[in-house]
């Protein structure tokens, strides 16, 4: 049985990326900074622990990662999940909350990442990382400075840990979905005038569903997929593709 570390596996895309990893096979440990909805997400699947972590706090990354392979005796997939978003702009954004941002997104992918591809390397089987970028990866709206660079921080991330994990036959891609139903795009949804405005630029003419985001996330972490890596794969109903 494959072991995956899912970050920010409490909800949305995390939630359903963890559901997927374990519909694959996977024993799947729940990360979160939210500890009861980490149990929660696990104690749907048929393998999995929860483990309370905030992924900015390295050691606390390492520590879950170790007592993961200490439970399963190995990490063969992590899925950086774990993400935040606060709307600033480029004359108001307050450097500590963009800050906190660029801590979570962009900090806590690269731990979660180093901490799995290291148990991944003395094992020597290779493995499979997943970050979550965003369409924000490669195109602004109002209102994201600190979010939009981010998650183009996230896109490049991705390719130089792709690059530097290769000899270790360990891949990493980033995923991007466009507007997705979970918690965190909620609001904007909720707003009739907002969601039409979102709506508009989505050729598909709706929200993903976070399976949909998931699906392609356990892809990139199945054995089909050995020969990706540093690649970007949007899942955005059509968005970037519109301009
Ligand atoms: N929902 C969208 O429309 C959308 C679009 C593009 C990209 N994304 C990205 O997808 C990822 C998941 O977003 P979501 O929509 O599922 O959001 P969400 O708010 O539903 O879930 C995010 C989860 O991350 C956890 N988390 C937050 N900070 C953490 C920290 N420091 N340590 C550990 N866990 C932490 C939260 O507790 C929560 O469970 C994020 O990276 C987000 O930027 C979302």
């Amino acid at each position: 049985m494959r072991t995956a570390v899912v970050t920010g596996a409490g909800s949305g895309i995390g939630a359903a990326v963890a559901a997927a990893l374990a519909a694959d096979g996977c024993h799947v440990a729940c990360l979160d900074l939210d500890g009861a909805a980490a149990a929660a997400t696990a104690g749907r699947l048929a393998a999995a622990s929860a483990h309370e972590v905030d992924v900015t706090d390295a050691r606390a990354v390492e520590a879950a990662v170790a007592d993961v392979e200490a439970l399963t005796g190995r990490v063969d997939v992590a899925a950086a999940c774990a993400g935040i978003e606060v709307h600033t702009t480029g004359y108001d954004v307050d450097l500590d909350v963009h800050a906190r941002i660029h801590a979570v997104n962009v900090l806590g992918s690269l731990i979660t990442a180093r901490a799995a591809a290291r148990r991944m390397r003395v094992h020597g089987e290779g493995g499979r990382i997943v970050l979550i970028g965003s369409i924000n990866s490669q195109v602004a709206l109002p209102g994201q400075i600190a979010y939009a660079s981010s998650k183009g921080a996230v896109l490049m991330l991705g390719k130089a840990l792709a690059v530097d994990f290769a000899p270790d036959a360990i891949t990493v891609n980033v995923v991007g979905p466009g507007i997705t139903d979970t918690p965190m795009s909620a609001v904007s949804l909720a707003d009739p005038e907002r969601s039409r405005r979102i709506l508009e630029r989505v050729p598909l003419g709706r929200p993903a569903d976070p399976a949909e985001i998931a699906a392609a996330v356990a892809f990139l972490a199945s054995p089909a997929a050995s020969y990706v890596t540093g690649a970007f794969l949007p899942v955005d109903g059509g968005w970037l593709a519109l301009g």
